[in-house]
């Protein structure tokens, strides 16, 4: 059921979304410049909860445009109703909903649903990774230089030390191809896929990675902050590669090589 219960939710969501795109849906600011928030987030948003709480009612939400919602569950459900919402706004179809599941600090699920491209992405702890169902991995590419990379760059903190815009400079300076789609779920999901060879970036929230990080985990792949550490989608960085250029991509991003 729980699992039903997450891919109603993300399918459903997405279909809303799809349905909305371009229709000339009202728009604000958030915190930040070009921090965007539509009348479609929050609608899929209230959709996903509805969905969520007619079957949990008492299970923990965190959710990106309504904050949490505590309970005493030890269920919680990370809900991120579009993540690529500067994309969504503009009329750019890469955007997603994600929506991971944790139970007692462990992600259990993750659904990804980019309706746009009909691509439906599933993980499960312990039982691997899908796209519309059929098993995906992780590349095989062995060098960091040699790779196409991902990542993405926060509304605030481009210009701090080590930063999110030196690290990109390092890599392109080297010729290295990082790709900036613009959803950090989506990110995600590719490298599970094997598109990209590997994600980072400076300063994730948690809907961002809830559900993405676990179907990078499930496809093969390796997730840690930036001092290699086991990964949580409570801190802000992340390293999300194959698990042959981690190393690598950890030694760039820390200005080692
Ligand atoms: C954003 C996207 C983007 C990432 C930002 C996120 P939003 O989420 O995932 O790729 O670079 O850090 O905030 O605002 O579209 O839900
Ligand atoms: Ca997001
Ligand atoms: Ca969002």
């Amino acid at each position: 059921m729980l699992k039903a219960t997450l891919k109603k939710a993300a399918h459903e969501a997405g279909l809303l979304m799809k349905s909305r795109f371009n229709s000339g849906f009202s728009i604000e600011n958030k915190e930040g410049v070009n921090n965007l928030v539509t009348e479609v987030d929050v609608a899929c948003e209230r959709l996903i909860m509805d969905i969520i709480r007619e079957v949990y009612p008492d299970h923990f939400i965190l959710s990106e445009e309504t904050g949490e919602i505590k309970t005493d569950s030890t269920f919680k459900w990370i809900i991120d109703p579009i993540d690529g919402t500067v994309n969504y706004a503009h009329g750019i179809p890469i955007c997603c909903v994600s929506i991971g599941l944790e139970k007692e600090g462990q992600m259990l699920m993750g659904a990804v649903y980019n309706p746009f491209m009909e691509e439906f992405f599933f993980a499960e702890h312990g039982l691997g990774a899908t796209l519309n169902d059929a098993a995906i991995k992780v590349s095989r590419k062995q060098d960091v230089f040699s790779s196409c990379l991902v990542t993405g760059f926060p509304y605030s903190y481009l210009e701090s030390p080590n930063g999110p815009l030196e690290v990109f400079g390092r890599l392109i300076r080297k010729g290295v191809p990082v790709r900036r789609l613009g959803s950090a779920a989506i990110d995600l999901c590719w490298v599970a896929a094997g598109r990209f060879d590997g994600f980072f970036e400076h300063k994730l929230n948690a809907g961002d990675s809830a559900a993405g990080y676990l179907m990078v985990l499930e496809a093969g792949g390796q997730v840690t902050d930036f001092d290699g550490n086991t990964y949580s989608p409570y801190q802000p960085h992340i390293v999300a590669p194959n698990g042959q250029i981690h190393q690598g991509l950890l030694d760039v991003i820390n200005n080692r090589i």
